[in-house]
């Protein structure tokens, strides 16, 4: 290949992107080359006349190519924000979505306003990935009693790397688990949140997902089967068990699947105070639910 400056490089590549139809072509050229270089993408314009070495250059072109296949940005870069923090991914665990955010939010809001006066929140995160909520919470809620199930030991082996990593592993416990049956007993009754961001996609749509989505990310963190509801459905009544009275459930879904799950959802077992919330697209993206006091 013919040398290269910064500023060619990205030229190139954008145009081979935008050419096969990747509507976000620059800003993945610069996170690709960036990665590369080991800088910041701001930095590639401070130096856009640099001459790339010509192993530097090769690196790029064939991560360009990784994405020109459609693989996620995050999968060849190996790294997601979320919650302003650098969680590593890879293609075991689901790469944490900027919504996801919202609920983790909400909970950090709803213990540090004491609606429920813990003073040591007990916090369940079923089907954790990566680890981003448990983590997450973990890191902004010092408090917290966290535990975290997964059904996949490779999911698990990854959220507890990035526990180390962010340096809370002592305040997780990891749980290779269906949903919450292998928490222990003494539990029951006991935990303040349930927060679950599980697989529910209906399984007949998942062919018809991103390429994105449907061709990199792991099938057993989207599929919800049939209606998208299957794991919720075995999980509501999981949670009733655990959650102390007044506790709540925090739930992610996709937008058409409120009505449904809400009707999962008894006013006996719940109350009248079933909330839906929203993602920052203003879709329906939420329900939290609190147990019957
Ligand atoms: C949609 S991903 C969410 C990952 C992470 N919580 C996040 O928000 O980025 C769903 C996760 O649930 C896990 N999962 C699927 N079925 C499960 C089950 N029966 N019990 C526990 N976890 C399960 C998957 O392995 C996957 O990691």
């Amino acid at each position: 290949m013919t040398s290269l400056t910064v500023r060619e490089a990205l030229g190139k590549a954008t145009a081979v992107l935008r050419s096969h139809g990747l509507e976000t072509a620059r800003l993945d050229a610069e996170v690709l080359l960036a990665f590369v270089l080991k800088t910041s993408r701001s930095r590639l314009y401070i130096d856009s006349e640099k001459i790339l070495s010509g192993d530097d250059l090769t690196e790029f072109f064939s991560l360009v190519e990784r994405r020109l296949n459609r693989e996620p940005i995050a999968y060849i870069t190996g790294e997601k924000e979320f919650m302003s923090l650098i969680f590593k991914v890879n293609r075991n665990v689901l790469i944490p979505r900027p919504e996801t955010e919202i609920i983790v939010e909400w909970v950090i809001e709803k213990v540090n306003k004491l609606l429920l006066s813990p003073d040591n929140p007990i916090i369940l995160d079923v089907g954790t990935g990566s680890g981003a909520i448990a983590i997450s919470l973990a890191r902004y809620l010092p408090q917290a009693e966290i535990w975290a199930t997964d059904i996949s030991a490779q999911a698990l082996e990854l959220a507890r790397l990035n526990a180390k990593n962010m340096a809370v592993e002592d305040r997780i416990t990891f749980l290779n688990s269906d949903l919450l049956t292998g928490i222990p007993a003494r539990l029951k009754g006991k935990a303040h949140f349930v927060v679950a961001n599980l697989p529910y996609i209906p399984k007949e749509e998942i062919p018809h997902l991103p390429a994105e989505v449907a061709g990199y990310e792991p099938h057993i963190a989207l599929d919800g089967g049939g209606d998208g509801l299957d794991l919720y459905r075995k999980l509501i009544p999981q949670a009733r068990e655990i959650l102390a009275a007044g506790g709540w459930l925090c739930m992610e879904i996709g937008m058409s699947q409120t009505k449904t799950l809400a009707s999962l959802l008894p006013a006996s077992n719940w109350g009248e105070g079933i909330q839906v919330l929203k993602d920052y697209a203003g879709l329906d993206r939420f329900i939290v639910a609190q147990n019957r006091i």
